[in-house]
């Protein structure tokens, strides 16, 4: 079918930038109001392996010869980029012929083995799932809010004070953070939405869905899974993980899951297998971005001592001395509402997203229509082609940003409020950050990782002091997986830490 054909951008455009001496460009105008076209000769897939330059650069040069938008052949397909965020609104506004779902299905249901959910097998699946995501809001929010917070204490806990390490007498430890941050969100994310059960490898799952992860770019762009070598095996084996009847014995599910569960039994069409890889396609989504945005939050804070400054006492203003005393004791709570209240965490958060965020957005046309851009533009469209927005650019722009590539904890602070108004070229801009996607198709979960994050962050620094050791290079981005989601670092970070319990200076480490 048409969507099955879709490649997905960051591999093509990595792959032709392998070939971009080769490229012939057509800078001719197309008939009838087409945006200008550039031709690429067609890459082969096999060379997805090479996933590694740099997209951000390949599409700003593109915007620098050819403006704001323009639209590139390659394998067969036209995908036109819209680079210019005072244009995104018109994209994000025509959600009925620029279709983000049927993409979306095609590619999950070909990377996480179910069967499409829009198939025709399944009538009313596709809006039950969509409603099922409210639960990931307002007050079920909430619970399970409450039942991170839980988890996170519980997990730290044990982790800053395990007897294999000296850490709990008030020692400095290392460790490396990406691991760190891995083995902690997991868990405690895991537990928060499956529940419990004593019975369960934790640590097993975790490494079998990095193994899928690591190839996931690959089964995005297409490349045949028997290609793969054990990636079929592993996903098999992970999606073992989450049949009915395991699930059944799990302690405590969070609303959410279990209405998924509850749904997923009422269509006979649906076998065990899949309803299981529905689920493991959710714990996908709920940590493949939420890890490595809580390490990118984490290392900006740790490697920039006045930011994490701001935000300790931030969080111990909100919390209060007597909590942070009590947290190696008994749980402490931290709302939804305190939570609200820490401005400085949330823009170093969203500072963190800025920086590592590549979402591409990607839109289906649906039929031949105008697109008009704004007051004097207009482009023509046809069915099937391919339109993209390439947030990154927006994030990276100085005309947005002084100084871009720069970690500034309080750039979306003012006055000790969220700031939101941001200009390029004396206008105002609506869309000049957007990690989660936009429009109707926005991250369903956007609301409980913003939370996962800041709660992570409190917990981490009330239960401990961090620093990073000097002469250390600093975080780069692993940049094959431009495209999709939050990057993860490609070095390791090594960092100290030494727990605060029983050590009664909680003045130290500055904060007063
Ligand atoms: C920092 C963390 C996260 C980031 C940056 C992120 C980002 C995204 C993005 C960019 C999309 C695609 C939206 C679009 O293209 O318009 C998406 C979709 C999705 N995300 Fe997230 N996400 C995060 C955390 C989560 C969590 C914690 C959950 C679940 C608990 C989740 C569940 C989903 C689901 C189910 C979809 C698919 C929605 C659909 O197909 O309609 N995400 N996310
Ligand atoms: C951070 O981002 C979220 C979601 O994008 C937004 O709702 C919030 O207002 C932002 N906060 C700050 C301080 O920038």
């Amino acid at each position: 079918t048409e969507t099955q054909q879709i490649i997905l951008f960051s591999t093509i455009i990595s792959l032709m930038l392998k070939k971009k001496d080769s490229y012939i460009v057509c800078a001719c105008y197309r008939k009838n109001g087409e945006p200008p076209l550039i031709k690429g000769w067609i890459p082969f897939l096999g060379k997805a392996l090479e996933f590694r330059k740099n997209s951000q650069q390949f599409l700003s040069q593109l915007q620098q010869e050819h403006g704001d938008f323009f639209t590139v052949l390659i394998a067969g397909r036209y995908i036109t980029f819209i680079m210019n965020p005072f244009l995104y609104p018109s994209v994000i506004k025509h959600g009925k012929q620029l279709d983000f779902h049927k993409f979306s299905d095609s590619a999950a249901s070909r990377t996480f083995g179910y069967p499409p959910v829009q198939s025709g097998l399944f009538p009313g699946m596709s809006d039950s799932i969509q409603r099922s995501y409210t639960l990931l809001q307002g007050s079920a929010l909430d619970l399970l809010t409450f039942s991170m917070m839980g988890n996170l204490q519980q997990v730290l806990r044990c982790r800053f004070l395990s007897s294999e390490g000296s850490g709990s007498d008030g020692h400095w430890q290392e460790a490396e953070l990406y691991e760190f941050c891995k083995c902690v969100m997991f868990q405690t994310t895991f537990n928060t939405l499956y529940g419990h059960s004593a019975n369960l490898c934790l640590d097993q799952l975790r490494e079998d869905i990095e193994k899928f992860d690591g190839i996931f770019p690959l089964l995005m762009a297409r490349v045949p899974i028997a290609l793969l070598g054990k990636t079929k095996e592993i996903r098999e084996k992970l999606i073992r993980f989450f049949y009915p009847q395991r699930m059944a014995e799990w302690r405590a599910p969070c609303q959410f899951i279990q209405t998924r569960m509850d749904l997923f039994q009422q269509y006979d069409t649906l076998q065990d297998r899949d309803k299981a890889a529905h689920h493991f396609a959710m714990l996908w989504a709920a940590v493949g971005n939420t890890i490595p945005a809580a390490f990118w939050c984490l290392y900006h804070l740790i490697s920039c001592p006045e930011a994490l400054e701001a935000v300790r006492a931030e969080i111990i203003n909100v919390v209060g001395e007597k909590n942070m005393k009590l947290i190696f004791e008994e749980d402490i709570t931290i709302t939804r509402q305190q939570l609200e209240q820490m401005v400085n965490l949330e823009s170093s958060i969203n500072e963190s997203f800025r920086l590592s965020s590549v979402s591409m957005n990607i839109r289906i046309v649906q039929e031949d229509f105008c697109l008009c851009l704004d007051a004097q533009h207009s482009i023509n469209l046809r069915k099937d082609d391919i339109v993209a927005l390439y947030p990154q650019s927006t994030h990276l722009d100085p005309e947005i940003y002084d100084q871009p590539q720069r970690f500034q904890f309080d750039r979306f602070v003012e006055d000790g409020r969220d700031k939101t108004d941001f200009y390029k070229c004396g206008q105002k801009v609506r869309y000049y950050r957007m990690p989660f996607g936009s429009g109707a198709t926005q991250c369903p979960g956007r609301f409980f990782a913003m939370n996962e994050l800041k709660q992570f962050v409190c917990v981490t620094l009330l239960m401990c002091e961090m620093q990073l050791p000097e002469n250390q290079q600093e975080a780069m981005l692993d940049n094959s997986r431009a495209g999709l989601g939050i990057m993860p670092p490609v070095n390791p970070i090594t960092f100290k830490y030494r727990t605060k319990k029983n050590r009664g200076q909680y003045e130290e480490g500055g904060m007063d």
